[in-house]
């Protein structure tokens, strides 16, 4: 009598995992896709150039969002960026290095154009209107806000603080966390980068 029961429990067992099996696959295709990372944009360069993304089209793209008065995350990202292009020698020039700015008020063309000189003569800054900036910033899932300063006068940005790569046709590719170090990120982009 018990060794029945185990029997026919063991045939159920048995017949659910075949059941799993054919079942699993499906429900997988099912499930909705993650929300794309990326999208069109309309913006302007830091020589006052109106620029889309079709404009970056051919190479990877390494975008970080951010804005030129950033006390310290912005500065660190992009020196980090910097320094990750460097040690990649002439195969950075496989990809473009873009700073979009999350402070259209506050930056315009000229005073992206110093910014991104300060940190590399390949990083390209872009700026727009506040609808412009929105968009893109929608498009890539970026958050950003204005926040009151606790050391004084006018305001700073809260921002998220992602880098990420994008392919030559402008598909997410691969992200990098803030925190990353320069060595990582080469190694990260060389494996994308032929
Ligand atoms: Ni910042």
């Amino acid at each position: 009598m018990k060794k029945n029961v185990l029997t026919a429990l063991g045939a159920i067992a048995a017949i659910l995992v075949v059941a799993a099996i054919a079942v699993l696959p499906r429900l997988e295709r099912l499930a909705p896709a993650p929300a794309a990372i990326g999208g069109p944009f309309s913006l302007t360069d830091h020589t006052g150039r109106a620029v889309t993304d079709q404009d970056f089209r051919g190479k990877p793209m390494l975008i970080y969002f951010g804005y030129a008065y950033c006390p310290d995350v912005c500065p660190t990202s992009l020196a980090t960026m910097a320094a990750a292009l460097d040690k990649l020698g002439p195969k950075a020039d496989k990809l473009t290095p873009l700073f979009i700015t999350v402070d259209p008020e506050r930056d315009t063309v000229e005073t992206i154009d110093d910014y991104v000189a300060a940190f590399h003569p390949r990083l390209v800054g872009l700026t727009g209107t506040p609808e412009q900036v929105a968009e893109v910033a929608k498009a890539y899932k970026v958050y950003y806000k204005k926040a009151p300063n606790p050391g004084g006068e006018g305001y700073t940005m809260d921002h998220s603080s992602v880098i990420y790569l994008m392919d030559a046709e402008g598909r997410f590719l691969t992200h990098f966390a803030h925190g990353t170090s320069p060595e990582a990120m080469a190694e990260g982009l060389a494996k994308h980068l032929d």
